[in-house]
Order: C-alpha cells, then structure tokens, then sequence
C-alpha cells in the first residue's frame, strides 16, 4: 500500500492527481493532519489516515501496513525532526521503501538558505535506516516566480539578488508527476533523481520571456542581499520567509542550481514544459 504524505499541498496534490490516473482511488492512500482539509480526497474514495509529523503515535496508526512511503517534508526549521520521527516509524512498522523530496544543490557545505541542509540529513539518516530508498532532489519550482516577482512586478520588474545564476525551474506539477511514477513503476531503489527542467534560466531569460508574453518591458534587478533582506523587512514579511528568499536567490547567484540533467526527463517520459509555457501556466496569462 501506497501512502503519499503532503497530499493536502501543492507537490503532494499533484502527486496524488498522477497516481489517480493509473490506480484506482482505494490503491493509496494519503496522509493528512485534518479530516477536514482532506474532504476532497475522501469524496473521490481516498483513503485518509490521519497523521502529524510531531505525532509518534498518529504516524505509527498511519503508517501500519504501508509499504511504499512518499515523504514530503514541510518547509519548518525543526523539518529534520520530523522527518526523523516519520523515518523511525516507517522502519518500526516495515515500510519498504521510502521516497524523499529534498533539494538538488551543487554544495551543501556553501549555502546561504537557513535549514536547508536537513534535506541531506535526512537522505544520510534514511540511508542509515537500512530503508530502500528513493531520493528526488527537486530543483527549483517555476510556480514561485511570481511569488518571487511580488506584487509590484508589473511596475518595477524582477528585484532579487540572483546575479546571473541559472536555474533550471521545473513545474511543481510535473515534479509531482514523477513522484507518482517512481511510486507507481518498480526498479527505483536506492536511485537518486535531481528533478529539473532540461534547460537552464536566469532572471534576464525569465524578464524577457515574459516581456514577450505580455507585450511590455519586464526589468531584472541584480539586488545587494543585504538591502533586499531590509526591503522585505520593511514590508513586514515573516522573518523565516525573508531568509529562505534571500538565501535561495543568493545560492542561485552562486550557481548552486545550475545542474541540467535529464531525470525529470526520463521519469515522466517527455521533456518538462519549457520557458515559455511554463510561465504562461504559473503567471496564469492565456494566450
Ligand atoms: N524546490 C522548491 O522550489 C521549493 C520551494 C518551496 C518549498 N519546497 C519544499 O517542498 C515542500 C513541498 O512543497 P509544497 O509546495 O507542496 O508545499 P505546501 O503546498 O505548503 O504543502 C505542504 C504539505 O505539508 C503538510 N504538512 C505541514 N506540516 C505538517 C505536519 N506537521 N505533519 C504532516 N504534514 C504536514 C501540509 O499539510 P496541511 O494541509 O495540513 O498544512 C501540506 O500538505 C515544502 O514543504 C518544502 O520543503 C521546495
């Protein structure tokens, strides 16, 4: 049995939509902090098993009799105890194989975004479980750009310090997509995937593309890291949020991202939407 973890959000959903193309609703099942969140799930005959990555005793209902686990860590600075907890109890209950959604990253030991060394952590810990395992080291999403562009985008275009790091960003979705592939198909064992696109983007790329689409100028502005983290600051965003921002688009300037392969590629069985499309879709503009 299969249990998908983060169904309730974004790569968990887009996950679960894939496997539902290929096994009916009562083949997986999901795990969700709140009946009520899940209620989508449960309509379309989902199995919900309630569970909380601070919750022993919740994970240890949940994941009895599961043996393909897809873990989905949350974006919380205490991520690496809760994947532990999740990880420890797996084993207890005889999960075979676990599949993990940590970071493609060039150097680890470099970066400047807080926290996101726990992706690896858990990868070692995992690996010292004894645990098959399956490690999706996803690269950045493209469905944060405008997030990252924020809401003056329009008017004063892209200001984030990335200088001229490329990033080969990759749909949320089709990441999803491959999740439930390797969940789906046999022969991924102890394999590690960098999920991205197969090209690679920089800001410059992603200002003019998008000028294209909208037939008006879309600036990038190389920003100081130091004033871009006073910029958010001041507009009162939470200060966790501030430095994963910051800390990403300055890894991106230091080309931590900048890795191409072709596993996301091969795993959903065509190459992933290119620029263009993908900025359509995230920036919701038709054509
Ligand atoms: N590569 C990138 O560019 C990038 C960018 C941002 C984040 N990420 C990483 O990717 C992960 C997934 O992204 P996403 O967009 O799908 O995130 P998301 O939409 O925020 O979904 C997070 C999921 O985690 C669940 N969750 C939160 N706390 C939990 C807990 N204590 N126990 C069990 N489940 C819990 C949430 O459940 P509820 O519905 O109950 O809240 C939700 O289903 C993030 O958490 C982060 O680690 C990657």
């Amino acid at each position: 049995m299969i249990l998908v973890t983060g169904a309730t959000g974004h790569l968990g959903g887009a996950t679960v939509e894939h496997l539902l193309k290929h096994l009916a609703p009562h083949e997986f099942a999901i795990l969700a902090r709140d009946e009520h969140k899940a209620k989508s799930f449960i309509e379309k005959g989902i199995e919900v098993r309630i569970g909380d990555f601070d919750d022993t005793d919740s994970l240890d209902r949940a994941l009895n009799g599961i043996t393909k686990l897809l873990l989905i860590p949350t974006i919380v600075p205490h991520r690496l105890e809760q994947n532990k907890r999740v990880i420890d109890v797996a084993v207890k209950n005889k999960v075979k194989h676990i599949l993990y959604t940590g970071i493609s990253f060039k150097n680890i030991e470099e970066t400047a975004t807080a926290g996101l060394e726990a992706h690896f952590e858990t990868e070692d810990y995992i690996v010292a479980s004894g645990l098959s395992y399956t490690f999706l080291r996803n690269n950045l999403y493209m469905d944060v750009l405008p997030f990252y562009g924020g809401e003056t985008l329009y008017e004063k275009g892209f200001y984030l310090p990335a200088g001229k790091g490329k990033v080969p960003f990759a749909l949320r979705r089709e990441m999803g997509e491959a999740a439930a592939n390797v969940l789906l198909q046999e022969g991924h064992e102890n394999k590690i995937y960098e999920i991205a696109a197969s090209e690679l983007y920089s800001y410059e790329d992603i200002a003019n593309t998008l000028s294209k689409l909208l037939g008006r100028s879309i600036t990038y502005t190389d920003a100081d890291p130091e004033t871009f983290k006073q910029v958010l600051i001041e507009n009162e965003l939470d200060e966790f949020i501030v430095f994963i921002l910051t800390g990403f688009n300055v890894d991106t300037k230091n080309g931590h991202f900048e890795t191409l392969t072709y596993d996301l590629e091969k795993l959903i069985g065509r190459k992933p939407i290119g620029l263009e499309k993908g900025l359509v879709e995230v920036f919701r503009l038709s054509q």
